[in-house]
């Protein structure tokens, strides 16, 4: 896992907390803004939030966690969401996951060392007709082997470099 105890910079939310704090019913859209910041829902901020819209922080926490959009850990430079839906579960996810899994040293839903690869499985991504399917960043990798896999993650490794 990258490392977390940096210190976050709390300042970098002002402006949204300024735009919705009052808003009532906005807690959700300030949590995605602020996800949108820093990529993940940090603690320190969760608590801001909660000072910030005077919601009790316990009932912040409950909301963030009850939709799976939000993530409580920083991701890699590349989220890898891989699909688990039934299309590709029967065409060979698993087999794709072990493959990542082989290659980056990682399981569902943790991130390399060196913070570059964050691997998720998830539910149907809505292009079963290219099954087995990942997502990177927005782009979909379709009609997967475990060594297409392997190879797309070595591009992208060798491109961030
Ligand atoms: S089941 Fe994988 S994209 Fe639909």
């Amino acid at each position: 896992m990258p490392c977390t105890c940096e210190k976050i910079d709390l300042g970098l939310m002002d402006g949204v907390l300024q735009k919705y704090a009052g808003v009532t019913g906005s807690l959700i859209t300030i949590l995605q803004k602020t996800q949108d910041i820093y990529g993940y829902l940090p603690r320190e901020c969760l608590e801001k939030i909660a000072e910030a819209t005077k919601i009790p922080p316990a009932k912040v926490v409950g909301v963030a966690t009850f939709y799976t959009q939000f993530r409580f850990e920083p991701v890699g430079k590349y989220l890898i969401m891989l699909c688990q839906g039934t299309a590709c579960h029967v065409n060979g996810s698993l087999r794709i996951e072990q493959a990542i899994e082989e290659e980056l040293s990682i399981s569902d839903l943790q991130t390399t060392k060196d913070g570059l690869f964050t691997l998720k499985n998830v539910a149907c991504l809505g292009c079963c007709s290219l099954s087995p399917v990942m997502m990177i960043n927005g782009d979909a990798y379709g009609s997967l082997t475990p060594d297409k896999a392997k190879k797309i993650i070595r591009e992208l490794r060798e491109a961030s470099k």
